[in-house]
């Protein structure tokens, strides 16, 4: 675009480039001229699900890399969770092949890098500080790919590495848990966590693709398995009551792992996920409103307090049944249909309670209650809240009733140690 300059005939005159999507409006003003700028950008990622991915005839890999410029040769590094290298031994070496083999598209810039995972890499902001000279000192610029591959926690924490080196490269999320392909991986969002605070500092960087190795999954603890599964039922109760009776009806096999409902479970989660930021109106959350994040004020407040001994899937269950019985109790949702959610996740194998609830600071006020306050001051502007006027449907509210929610704890505690 060419200079600006106010036309004197016209001084509100738009100027519009080719696509029509951005302008230039400027308007004089009593203290000189305001140029009212705007533009749209668009995102596109690919969101693939797929088997062995670095089989070496499997496309899925080098078709991502090269999707937008099909003749250039792929210059990318590596990151591996620690426990999926230690799962996966031959990882780093059929990564190696993979990109031996595509030698004309793809160039590995470094041996595959493992990296311990879990949670305990969004304390670390000195492990940040290391990628970030990684990525320098091996020239990753603006069109070399980043890939990380393992779980949530490893992912956001790779994804605000990528998202702040040269202003961002780009960056191909491998999830390899239930988690990080339902709900994380899909989505727009990284960071890591400060001053006790859960994603306090991060970014919204979308990735250039996603892909889905549903192999992975095989060699996921249990536990983890499961966890991921609570962002499936939080999805279900707040947009989809056809997917919380599929979830309903697959509880045994879900909770035992099999591969087919667990495949289908991630693929209808995912396309939620999906669907909510493409359409939702608000995919960087610049509004007051958290849409997906049912259960998660009191969520992030127990990962916290439980110093992350509860995983974040674990401590959304128990925000589930808490926003569930406290819905009842508003009059909002129907009684009863909290205890068929909270049959539902017990059946899946979550415990419902833990004790971080019920902590009282020195002045006697209930810790986890600060949860909301954090929640509101994540996005900054009114709290906004979901909660449930019928499995299937999420409503937001403005304002949360604090006694109310502490006799919601109760009942959960209650309700728990009646099992
Ligand atoms: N960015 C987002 O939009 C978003 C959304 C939801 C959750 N999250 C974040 O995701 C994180 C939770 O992710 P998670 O549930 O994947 O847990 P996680 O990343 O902590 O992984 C759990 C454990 O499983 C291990 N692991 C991962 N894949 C494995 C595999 N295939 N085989 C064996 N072990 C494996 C990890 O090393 C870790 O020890 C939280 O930090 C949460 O805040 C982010
Ligand atoms: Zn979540």
């Amino acid at each position: 675009m060419g200079r600006l300059r106010p036309s004197p005939r016209n001084p509100g005159q738009t100027m519009k480039d080719k696509t029509t999507i951005a302008s230039t409006v400027i308007e004089p003003t009593a203290f000189g001229a305001v140029y009212h700028q705007r533009f749209a950008v668009n995102y596109d990622y690919p969101v693939h699900f797929t088997h062995d991915l670095f089989a070496r005839d499997n496309p899925v890999f080098v078709e991502a890399l090269s999707r937008k410029e099909p003749n250039k040769r792929h210059r990318f590094l590596a990151f591996i969770d620690a426990d999926v290298a230690a799962s996966w031994p031959g990882l780093a070496h059929d990564i190696c092949g993979y990109a031996e083999h595509h030698g004309e598209r793809l160039q590995l810039l470094a041996h595959p890098e493992t990296i311990v995972g879990g949670e305990q890499v969004k304390h670390d902001p000195e492990l940040v500080t290391r990628l970030q000279r990684r990525l320098l000192d091996l020239g990753v610029d603006r069109h070399a790919y980043v890939v990380a591959i393992g779980g949530g926690a490893f992912l956001d924490m790779c994804g605000f590495v990528a998202a702040t080196v040269h202003r961002g490269v780009r960056h191909i999320r491998v999830p390899t848990t239930v988690l990080g392909q339902n709900d994380s991986g899909v989505g727009v969002k990284n960071g890591i966590n400060a001053f006790g605070v859960k994603n306090f500092v991060g970014s919204f960087a979308p990735p250039f693709a996603v892909l889905n190795d549903a192999s992975f999954l095989r060699t996921l603890h249990p536990r983890d398995r499961i966890a991921g599964i609570a962002e499936a039922v939080k999805v279900s109760l707040i947009r989809d009551r056809v997917f919380f009776e599929w979830l309903e009806s697959q509880v045994d096999a879900l909770h035992a792992c099999a591969p087919d409902a667990t495949a289908r479970m991630i693929r209808r989660c995912a396309e939620l996920h999906m669907r909510q930021i493409a359409h939702g109106g608000d995919p960087f959350e610049t509004g007051s409103a958290r849409p997906l994040d049912y259960g998660h004020w009191s969520a992030h407040k127990l990962e916290a307090l439980t110093g992350h001994e509860l995983r974040h899937g674990e401590a959304v269950a128990i925000g589930i049944a808490l926003d569930s019985r406290y819905s009842v109790q508003i009059g909002m949702l129907a009684p009863g249909q909290e205890e068929r959610i909270f049959a539902v996740l017990k059946r899946l194998g979550f415990y419902l309670w833990h004790p971080a609830l019920e902590r009282r600071d020195a002045e006697g006020r209930w810790v986890v209650l600060e949860g909301l306050r954090e929640f509101r001051e994540h996005l900054g502007g009114e709290l906004t809240i979901t909660l449930l006027r019928e499995i299937g449907r999420g409503e937001e509210v403005h304002v949360m009733d604090e006694a109310e929610i502490l006799r919601a704890i109760a009942w959960l505690r209650h309700r728990e140690s009646a099992q």
